[in-house]
């Protein structure tokens, strides 16, 4: 197994801890597609789901190692294996042609990507519906997300899973502050994003007392807050049934404290259960059950790691290397082509917690969230 991790410590860390470029097999290119769904000209798999969301994760580098997620040890792919802003946008340009609407750029952590300002305004001036990015808030600068504001960006999204200082290092295994990426929090809203999101992985005996809380800081600061159930995608593999708080036990947690309202009862295919509170009070909850409910027949998104690996599903086995055909002079074209059969491919669903359920040999910061 090739464990991909990220981590840029200091440069020289960086060095050292590079591996050569991972050995792609021949197989890496997708079976074709049909004829008729070349034809259609949209990006729908086998199963009849179309793909509107694409997920591009631009680095496997992070300055965290979030215990659910990585290693302290695990390695990073070295620069010259990562797409470059013009191989990304290429993949952006075909995926739009197919109908993709959204675009979320995430790691590792993206904001470590050097050219990450190019890639979102270059991304501002396409026709997208969302451009949105994953951050763990370590540091983000007023100027910095004006700027992207101004170019296009629609909201951030950031890791959090403590208010508790005393935890933040414990679950990280970084220097950040709570007050860092409280305060990263703020600067999104001061430069004009949209309400922000942020991601909590609940983790049993981790923060499991601490889902009122967050739902406080929803309300004080308006924000969405996603409640995340932990899956078996941490490098580390530690994971566990009994480690997965369960998005009842989440919801029983904060309503202990919080009325919550369901938004929108009626809609089957939405991947996340959405509230809003009953008092009318600012913020959200959202919880994301992909263990205890999972949602796979709505899934709408394809994903795009950070060497060019097209994984139709977050827990796919197999992977289609687009790099060759990027860097060997593939047209528009081929790239949709390659698009269309990749997705044809996605697998109905996952098994978490079945016999035959194989956990991905790529954890979380290598394949994009
Ligand atoms: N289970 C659930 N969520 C995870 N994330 C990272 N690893 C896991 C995991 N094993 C989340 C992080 C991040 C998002 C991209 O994915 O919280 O916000
Ligand atoms: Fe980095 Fe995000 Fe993984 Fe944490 S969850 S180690 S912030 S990539």
């Amino acid at each position: 197994m090739v464990r991909r991790g990220c981590g840029a410590l200091t440069p020289i860390m960086g060095l050292l801890m590079d591996r050569p470029l991972p050995q792609l097999d021949a197989a890496t290119s997708p079976p074709t597609a049909p004829d008729a769904q070349h034809a259609r000209g949209d990006l729908r798999d086998s199963q009849d789901r179309v793909i509107h969301d694409l997920r591009l994760s631009i680095t496997d580098r992070c300055n965290f190692r979030c215990i659910y997620c990585m290693e302290p040890g695990d390695r990073f792919l070295p620069k010259r294996a990562l797409l470059s802003a013009s191989e990304y946008m290429t993949i952006v340009d075909a995926a739009i042609a197919l109908g993709v609407r959204k675009v979320r750029l995430t790691g590792g952590e993206p904001t470590l990507y050097p050219v990450l300002d190019s890639i979102i305004s270059e991304l501002g001036r396409r026709n997208l519906d969302d451009i949105a990015m994953t951050t763990n808030g370590s540091l983000l600068e007023p100027a910095r997300a004006a700027r992207w504001k101004a170019a296009g960006l629609t909201r951030l999204t950031f890791s959090l899973d403590t208010l508790r200082e005393d935890r933040m290092s414990a679950i990280t295994r970084s220097k950040t502050t709570v007050a860092d990426v409280l305060h990263s929090i703020n600067v999104a809203a001061e430069a004009g994003l949209a309400r922000s999101k942020v991601n909590v992985v609940a983790l049993r005996d981790v923060n499991e007392d601490e889902f009122a809380d967050f739902a406080d800081l929803a309300r004080e600061r308006d924000l969405d807050i996603r409640f995340i159930e932990f899956m078996p995608l941490d490098s580390g593999r530690s994971w566990k049934p009994g480690r997965v708080v369960s998005e009842t036990e989440v919801i029983e947690a904060i309503t202990a404290r919080h009325a919550l309202q369901l938004r929108d009862p009626m809609n089957p295919h939405s991947t996340s259960r959405h509230y809003d509170f009953a008092d009318g009070a600012p913020g959200r909850i959202g919880v994301i059950p992909s263990v205890t409910r999972p949602f796979c027949g709505a899934c709408n998104r394809l994903r795009v790691t950070a060497e060019g690996a097209v994984r139709p599903c977050l827990f796919s086995n197999t992977e289609w290397d687009i790099r060759p055909l990027l860097r060997n002079g593939g047209t528009h074209e081929d790239i949709m082509r390659f698009l269309v059969d990749s997705v044809w491919t996605k697998q109905s669903g996952h098994s978490i917690g079945a016999e035959d359920f194989q956990q991905p040999d790529r954890g979380m910061s290598a394949i994009g969230g």
